[in-house]
């Protein structure tokens, strides 16, 4: 049994680092083989947008560390990932992971691994986005959150001042392993509403009645009962979820796919248009 930890801070030995090796240590107490990378560390360049990972490549062709990565995450059975909370949300190298995990499209080979988020931050409520990139890069990858925490520390390595934290942490990477081992991936964290994602960050719609996930792509309706909100979401919208294998599928085979199609019948007009962009506000190639 394998369990790999990522860590998304620029900061060695920061807090982030702390936590996810004290839930490395848990899984590690069940009998776990762990492994720790510091994304930072590494090279992953932004993804450039010309995607032949879509139209043929199985993998990314740029050359740098992500397809290392991804190896990773692929050989591993259950994921610690861990980012502190930078403004409001992740940090960049979060997104720069779920751009280029594009590539991967519906081929993910981490399908329903178990995953936990640790996330520290320094202030409350400058937290609300804190869980979104992590969840929609898991989620991508097609892997079961089934807990996250958000973990008060501040200043560089401040988290070991508190045991509470550090047990949290701790606890969190057993059951991970306990999930492996029992192949119970189900959600064991803080209930929020989203089903799949068990967020709280809802879009209401124009019709202000309907609520989506904007992570999941789930639309259900809200109501008002003795005076409190109340969120449903049919079975059948939940299917509807965007990162379901099949639908990732449909997206990547119907969606955009054809878009090569009418790329290449309406190329000589393009070519010809985009001539007059060309030397207007010219900056020169870098
Ligand atoms: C650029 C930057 C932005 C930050 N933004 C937030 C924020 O929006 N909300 C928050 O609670 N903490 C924020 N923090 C604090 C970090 O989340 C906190 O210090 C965390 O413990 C850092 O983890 P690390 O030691 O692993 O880097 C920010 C820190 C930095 C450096």
């Amino acid at each position: 049994m394998k369990v790999l930890g990522l860590v998304a801070s620029q900061r060695k030995l920061g807090n982030t680092e702390i936590l996810v090796k004290e839930a490395l240590a848990g899984a590690e107490d069940e009998g776990a083989k762990v492994e720790m990378i510091r994304l930072t560390d590494y090279k992953i360049l932004p993804c450039d947008g010309l995607a032949p990972c879509v139209f043929g490549n199985t993998r990314c062709n740029l050359e740098d560390d992500f397809n290392f990565i991804v190896d990773k995450i692929f050989e591993t059975d259950g994921l610690v990932l861990g980012t502190p909370c930078y403004i409001l949300e992740s940090t960049a190298i979060i997104k720069q992971l779920i751009d280029r995990v594009f590539s991967i499209n519906f081929r993910s080979q981490a399908r329903g691994k178990p995953a936990i988020i640790i996330v520290p931050y320094a202030t409350r409520g400058w937290t609300p986005f804190a869980f979104l990139q992590p969840n929609i890069l898991l989620l991508f990858l097609g892997m079961a959150v089934i807990d996250r925490a958000l973990i008060h520390a501040q200043a560089v390595n401040e988290v070991v001042l508190y045991d509470r934290s550090l047990a949290r942490a701790r606890g969190m990477g057993k059951e991970l392993a306990t999930a492996i081992k029992t192949g119970d991936a189900s959600y064991r964290g803080e209930s929020g509403v989203c089903p799949l994602c068990h967020d709280r960050v809802l879009r209401l719609l124009r019709d202000n009645e309907t609520v989506e996930c904007g992570v999941c792509g789930i639309r259900g309706k809200a109501t008002l009962k003795n005076g409190k909100i109340n969120v449903h979401f049919a079975e059948q919208d939940i299917q509807r979820q965007r990162f379901s294998m099949e639908n990732i599928y449909r997206h990547f085979t119907y969606h955009i796919k054809p878009s090569r199609d009418y790329f290449t019948k309406t190329r000589a007009v393009t070519k010809e248009k985009r001539e007059r962009y060309r030397e207007y506000l010219k900056t020169g190639d870098k």
